[in-house]
């Protein structure tokens, strides 16, 4: 494990020869394939197919609610149980609670054995799988418990995108809309006449996405400056998932943040940054993809509390993540209230 603060390079995109070779390289005395039910059922066949190590399957269920301790000693207890040393490899094949979750158990067992991260949504291939956050849930709290870390490789194989649930997709889609406004202007040009469909091609805003998340992680690794303007669209959009959280109709996160980048780019409107064209062109693409919404930015003052609790907020005050123009972003940007408010009404207002 690369352990200089530094992510790795070592990411491959729909390159099974790399993975073989990554595989000898390692040597290990044993592998082990980390999988849930959908993962097993959809994506681990390929590996049977594709490479030669004999490997151990450990399963557990699949969604957020196990990303925690519990499945997290279920992992270790079989890894112990099935003679796994500190040479052994574990492959994480799934999306980003897989490859947190299999990340984090892998960094400290023995105190660390070698992993490799194969993600296998949207989410996962463009976002969580790159950037070296790994870690469980822990009581009510997100990603409480967990460190950075780097896995030997991460390979990518956009076609296990053809199983994934198109709602699934569409909000991992919705990572790569924000590194388009966030840091290139192409992304963000390309989006035109793209619909979001298991039939499409993936591959090229994979890399894209990739590429940008290393480039501000790598200059960046432990969070204290310019990979905050990753969190763009997240102050809204977290408190817009959270308070809807346990709701019969609970936003995916990508929908949440799709609400929350069209509010944040009010704000950077409303502070001075980007212009009217530019803000309504950011609100028509995002709802063209996500469609308009407005019970959700209600009630105003209950997000604005969660907004407050966030902890991106240092002593009290609001501090977000703005858009400077389309495909550049500015961080730790003091907001005033109103200028929230406001812009929850700015997206709840109907459509010319
Ligand atoms: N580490 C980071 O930097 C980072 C960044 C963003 C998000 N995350 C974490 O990522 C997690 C969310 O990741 P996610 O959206 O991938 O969710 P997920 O891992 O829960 O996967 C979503 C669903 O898709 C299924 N699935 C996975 N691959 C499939 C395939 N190819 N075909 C069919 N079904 C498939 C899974 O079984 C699951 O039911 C959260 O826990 C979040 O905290 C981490
Ligand atoms: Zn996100």
């Amino acid at each position: 494990m690369n352990q200089n603060g530094k992510t790795n390079n070592n990411i491959y995109i729909n390159d099974w020869n790399a993975l073989s070779i990554e595989i000898q390289k390692i040597s290990p005395s044993s592998v082990f394939v980390l999988v849930d039910e959908n993962t097993e059922k959809h994506c681990l066949y390929y590996l049977l197919d594709k490479i030669e190590a004999t490997f151990k399957v450990i399963r557990i269920k699949s969604g957020e609610v196990n990303k925690n301790i519990d499945t997290c000693q279920h992992i270790w207890e079989s890894l112990i149980r099935h003679g796994a040393d500190r040479k052994s490899l574990l492959i994480n094949l799934g999306g980003g609670v897989i490859g947190d979750m299999g990340g984090f158990c892998a960094a400290v067992f023995m105190r660390g054995i070698r992993f490799i991260q194969m993600p296998t949504t949207l989410l996962s291939q463009v976002d969580s799988s790159v950037g070296g956050k790994m870690g469980i849930d822990f009581l009510q709290y997100k990603n409480m418990i967990g460190l950075f870390g780097n896995p030997s490789g991460t390979f990518i194989f956009t076609q296990f995108l053809r199983t994934l649930p198109e709602r699934e997709l569409k909000s991992g889609f919705a990572e790569i809309i924000k590194y388009g406004l966030i840091a290139d202007k192409n992304v963000w040009q390309k989006l035109t006449g793209f619909t979001i469909s298991n039939t499409e091609d993936y591959t090229q805003w994979v890399s894209l996405s990739v590429e940008i998340k290393q480039r501000i992680t790598s200059q960046d690794f432990n969070e204290s400056g310019l990979r905050k303007i990753l969190n763009f669209g997240h102050t809204v959009g977290h408190a817009i998932e959270s308070y809807w959280m346990n709701d019969d109709k609970a936003l995916m996160h990508g929908e949440a943040v799709a609400i929350g980048m069209i509010a944040e780019a009010f704000i950077s409107y409303r502070t001075g940054y980007i212009s009217e064209e530019e803000l309504f062109e950011i609100r028509r693409k995002i709802i063209q993809y996500f469609g308009h919404h407005p019970r959700y930015v209600k009630p105003t003052e209950a997000l604005i509390a969660l907004m407050q609790s966030d902890k991106k907020n240092e002593s009290g005050t609001f501090r977000f993540t703005l858009l400077k123009e389309k495909g550049q972003a500015i961080f730790d940007i003091p907001v005033p209230v109103t200028y929230i408010e406001e812009s929850l009404i700015f997206y709840a207002t109907v459509l010319k």
